[in-house]
């Protein structure tokens, strides 16, 4: 069997407190793994799907990577090309880490890779984000594009994907809790009240600003002060058990700041070092453990390459 091409594509953390939908970071692991091959056979298929208890449709057209894989071709003039893909999924889905978001990216990184590389792979965010949308209904680019390019993303604009990378200081790490309680996006955007008020309007502005001023100047202490969340965090808090004490158990370890990775229900929190990070992650687990929710860590740098070829 011809081997393919794999493509590792990183988990994210989307919102970072105070950006909702424009902002998310991506991470060294977990992350899927999608393997793509030419085939003698025309059209796209999915021919395999591990690690998803047999919860993601086989079908393309229902399947994030593959309707994003699709998006592609068909923009390509290439949807008679026989292509198998893989899916390998690494991570849970419906837990706030870009699981849809990861095997969309990887699928449209693999796809083009296996294609010779027609497009750079900022051209490839359109696609993605129209897999994406599958899982969760909504347009936002705010996992998928830290998934697919790396780094720190701010989106300026979702309706025209106009992204950008923002610095991250030396030495930024995040420890990621995952505790074993199950979430669907859908549902943790359901709760959220259309409305927000002047007042809440203009502390979140002021947070989202102050942590993207402390990203350039590598300004911890500023970054710690605007991580904070005054619209979604306390709406959705209450989906997440024991929220609170995780967050508090983050920020006493050291942790410059903590709140809830994407829509939950993990939770993250930013730290100086590596050593801060394994800190913070160990006293986030500890409340889930104690509370007998099972639970897993995650601790990484920034990762800045985004979803590669392996
Ligand atoms: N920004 C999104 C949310 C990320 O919080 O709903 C999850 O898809």
């Amino acid at each position: 069997m011809n081997p393919g091409i794999k493509v590792f594509a990183p988990a994210s953390v989307a919102n970072v407190a105070a950006g909702f939908d424009i902002l998310g970071f991506a991470l060294e692991r977990p992350g899927d793994e999608i393997i793509v091959r030419l085939s003698e056979t025309p059209g796209f298929r999915i021919t395999q799907i591990t690690g998803a208890k047999g919860k993601l449709p086989m079908e393309p057209e229902k399947n994030t990577a593959g309707f994003a894989a699709l998006k592609l071709l068909e923009y390509l003039g290439e949807t008679g090309r026989g292509i198998e893909m893989e899916i390998h999924k690494k991570m849970p889905f419906g837990s706030g880490l870009g699981s849809s978001a990861a095997s969309a990216a990887g699928a449209v990184v693999a796809v083009n890779e296996l294609l010779g590389r027609p497009l750079e792979k900022r051209a490839l965010l359109p696609f993605a984000v129209l897999g994406e949308q599958i899982a969760d209904g909504a347009y936002h680019a705010d996992n998928v594009a830290p998934s697919l390019i790396g780094g720190m993303v701010l989106i300026r604009s979702n309706k025209d994907l106009d992204v950008h990378r923002l610095p991250v200081p030396k030495g930024l790490y995040a420890a990621v809790v995952h505790p074993q309680v199950e979430i669907l996006t859908k549902d943790a955007r359901n709760v959220l009240s259309d409305t927000v008020s002047l007042q809440q309007c203009i502390e979140q502005n002021g947070n989202l600003g102050g942590l993207i001023v402390g990203l350039y100047n590598s300004d911890l202490e500023l970054i710690g002060r605007s991580l904070n969340d005054v619209i979604i965090e306390p709406q959705r808090a209450r989906l997440i058990p024991h929220f609170y004490e995780v967050k508090a158990a983050a920020l006493d370890a050291g942790a410059l700041g903590c709140s809830i990775s994407g829509a939950g229900p993990s939770i993250f929190a930013l730290c100086a070092n590596s050593l801060v990070a394994e800190t913070a992650g160990k006293a986030m687990s500890k409340v889930f453990t104690e509370a007998k929710i099972g639970n897993q860590v995650f601790i990484s740098a920034i990762n800045q390459e985004g979803a590669t070829k392996c």
